[in-house]
């Protein structure tokens, strides 16, 4: 249904903007009906799309009466400002950013795990989760489901292009510059990232909270219980790791009801967007890289709690199922459930 409407995509220059243009393209989506939208930085210029090259308009002059739906991909003080411009103007707004995930009137919405909720929603805009949250309740809710989770453990290996455009141009500049092990020989560069992100790993992303814990790991903790349950512990600390593009997550959970694991295995198998890897040993850039697949391996059990203690590796494209195919998803069912009920 979302090839009869009109659509803006805010943050079009972004990484994120891109990977959703790329979509739909290939789903045929037609020119015509895009509109492209960024900052006064960018306005003026011209992408190609089909074969069209299409003007990027200044989101501060941008009419948003004339569309019917806005992916937001510019982050949380862009959604914070012009949403509810978007919304009061009768556009649906599906915003990226984690502005709204908390709020308890927007729907936050993995398709496969809660997209119930896109049905009569009276809310104009809905939330994408955070892109290691998305992975993380694909992963947990057929195990929910089976044996009810009580507490997950999660340490994440996420790729540059999480942290932006600046993520992934620190990472190609620092290959370029450092050429040994000898940290001293860059002392005197300030490093995009905080600190340095090539052939290291930096286990803190976003700001430190008095918790000890960061944004990022919290982001995951509240979203994981507003989408699966009030109930569950979610024990996270995130990473960034020298990767282009693909979040992996180490994730180790316990169930109230005891679990067996050819029935987890099953139910990891059956749920759509999963990919089950038996032998295989899923990684970002062998697997996971441009493709909307949650890949799921190393299904384990612990020798010593065998019957409610499971453990299992992930891995999955932050730019597509982490952010611009779920906004895609949702903005589909979104459109098929208005339309049926029309
Ligand atoms: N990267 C990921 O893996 C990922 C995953 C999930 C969610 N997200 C979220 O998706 C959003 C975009 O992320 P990204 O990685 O695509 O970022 P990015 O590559 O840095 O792109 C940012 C985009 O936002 C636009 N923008 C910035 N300030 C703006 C303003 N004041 N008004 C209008 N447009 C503005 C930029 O346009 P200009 O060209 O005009 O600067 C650009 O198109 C963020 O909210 C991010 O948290 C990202």
């Amino acid at each position: 249904m979302l090839i009869s409407k009109n659509i803006a995509i805010v943050g079009v220059t972004g990484q994120v903007g891109q990977v959703l243009l790329k979509i739909l393209a290939a789903k045929n989506f037609p020119a015509s009906q895009l509109r492209f939208v960024a900052s006064e930085r960018s306005a003026g210029k011209q992408i190609h799309y089909q074969n069209q090259a299409l003007t990027v308009e200044d989101i501060a002059s941008f009419d948003f009466s004339k569309v019917d739906l806005a992916f937001f991909a510019a982050g949380s003080e862009v959604a914070k400002h012009y949403a509810p411009i978007a919304a009061n103007a009768g556009c649906i707004v599906i915003d990226k950013s984690s502005y709204f995930r908390m709020d308890p009137a927007v729907p936050l919405v993995v398709p496969e795990v809660n997209g119930y909720l896109l049905k009569n929603s009276p809310s104009k805009i809905f939330a994408v989760p955070n892109c290691s949250t998305i992975p993380l309740v694909m992963a947990l809710k057929p195990l929910h489901d089976l044996a009810i989770v009580e507490r997950v453990e999660v340490a994440t290996y996420q790729a540059v292009s999480g942290a932006g455009i600046k993520g992934v141009q620190a990472l190609e500049d620092e290959i370029k510059s450092f050429k040994n092990s000898d940290i001293t020989e860059y002392d005197n560069k300030v490093p995009k990232l905080g600190f340095p992100i090539a052939f290291n790993i930096i286990p803190k992303i976003d700001d430190f909270l008095p918790s000890g814990y960061t944004k990022e790991e919290m982001k995951m903790t509240d979203e994981t219980k507003k989408i699966l349950s009030p109930e569950i512990l979610v024990n996270a600390t995130a990473v960034r790791v020298s990767v282009w593009q693909g979040h992996s997550e180490a994730v180790h959970l316990r169930t109230v009801k005891p679990l067996e694991l050819a029935a987890a295995t099953q139910a990891l198998k059956d749920f759509p967007g999963i990919q089950f890897c038996e032998a295989e040993i899923p990684m970002p850039f062998t697997h996971a890289a441009n493709n909307p697949i949650v890949w799921l391996g190393r299904l384990r059990r612990h020798p010593q709690d065998s019957a409610h203690y499971l453990s299992f590796w992930l891995t999955c494209d932050n730019l597509y199922k982490g952010a611009a195919y779920n906004a895609l998803q949702i903005a589909e069912k979104l459109f098929d459930s208005l339309a049926k009920n029309a």
